[in-house]
């Protein structure tokens, strides 16, 4: 098996960075477009067989390092007893979400191999299939708390920030939950044979530190001391964390993720443990030319060795694949014998 990418989590020497994309099985690829005709979100995560396909589909385009499975971060939220769909053009839709302490106490926090035993299924698919590293993942609590309280993507968290300020109780409690059910989901996901698994708390950096420390560490906190047992590299994924990166990090993984908005060079100085990221997926709209002048730059300010390269954020639905080829083509090249 392809190494590199574990060797990179573990800020080992490796033969060339390692790069991987979030969101690298999705909509940017017309198979996967074609796939998804006539079936919706859950149908696919729920089929073993087609998310086996999906997570494989990049790999068959380009020399990734990694694979993802192909699942989402919310369905989680069902088997606590939410009503989850996503609505095509809009994106995830709760149709209940959590407004009173009530709600709160009776989410259920079901066994992942009873609640979503599909995406267990579709890891023993999908691993004898692969070459190079299975990454599992999982959405931390603030991130999934803030979709079950909003009941999908919010710009300003309103509700989330009222229910931590207002119901402190309450807010432990939930949050509690949510980490219970994420790390069994990932502890599931490790003994399904994932080599690899990231915590994404996508939204994390909507707080500032002081909320951060005080509504969030906590609940991130006892959740990578459990994944600690795992004996897998742990990924801890967020963004906009420039102002609050040292708290994420105290809060654990092997490896910090972040987005764009910080430089790679500065991360290193703040993490002092690998980092991986962070180039802006906008990039690869650009002209090549340009695409390999930022990448260069990023390298550059990543330094060798403990790096693994990915974009900041996910991958755009419009991205041209050309780049995408010759993104991951390039970084290898410009890398080998670094160390
Ligand atoms: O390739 C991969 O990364 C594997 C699969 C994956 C998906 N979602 C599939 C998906 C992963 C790792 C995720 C994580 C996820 N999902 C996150 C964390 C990462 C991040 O982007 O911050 C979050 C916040 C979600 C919630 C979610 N799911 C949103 C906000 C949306 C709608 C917006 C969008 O990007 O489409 C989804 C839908 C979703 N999840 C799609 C895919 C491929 C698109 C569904 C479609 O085909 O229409």
């Amino acid at each position: 098996m392809n190494e590199t990418l574990l060797r990179a989590a573990r800020g080992r020497t490796v033969p060339f960075t390692p790069v991987w994309i979030m969101r690298q099985a999705g909509r940017y690829l017309p198979e996967y477009r074609a796939l998804r005709k006539g079936r919706t979100m859950l149908q696919v995560l729920h089929n073993p067989d087609l998310a086996a396909a999906i997570t494989l589909m990049p790999l068959r385009r380009f020399e990734l390092d990694a694979a993802i499975i192909f699942y989402d971060i919310l369905p989680p939220l069902r088997g606590m007893g939410l009503d989850l769909t996503f609505v095509p053009g809009r994106g995830p839709v709760l149709a209940d979400p959590l407004r009173t302490t009530k709600q709160i106490d009776r989410l259920r926090v079901p066994p992942a191999t009873e609640a979503m035993p599909e995406v267990l299924e579709t890891i023993r698919r999908v691993k004898p299939e692969l070459h190079v590293p299975l990454i599992g993942f999982a959405g931390a609590p603030f991130t999934l708390a803030s979709y079950a309280i909003e009941g999908g993507y919010s710009r300003t968290f309103l509700r989330t920030k009222r229910m931590m300020a207002s119901e402190p109780a309450a807010w432990d409690r939930l949050m509690m939950k949510l980490m219970a059910v994420a790390a069994d989901l990932l502890q599931e996901q490790v003994d399904a044979g994932v080599d690899c698994v990231q915590v994404f708390d996508s939204w994390a950096g909507a707080l500032g530190p002081a909320d951060y420390r005080r509504y969030v560490a906590p609940y991130t906190r006892r959740l990578f001391k459990r994944l600690g047992a795992l004996n897998v590299p742990v990924i801890h994924f967020s963004t906009g964390t420039a102002g609050t990166l040292e708290y994420l990090v105290q809060a654990g993984g092997d490896v910090i993720g972040v987005d764009w908005r910080i430089g790679l060079d500065a991360a290193r100085r703040i993490a002092q443990r690998p980092v991986m990221g962070n180039l802006d997926p906008a990039a690869l709209f650009a002209p090549w030319r340009e695409l390999r002048a930022r990448t260069d730059e990023l390298l550059q300010s990543a330094g060798p060795r403990g790096h693994i390269f990915n974009l900041g954020h996910g991958i755009l639905p419009e991205t041209p694949l050309d780049n995408v080829r010759r993104l991951v083509d390039y970084v290898h090249e410009k890398t080998q014998g670094d160390a």
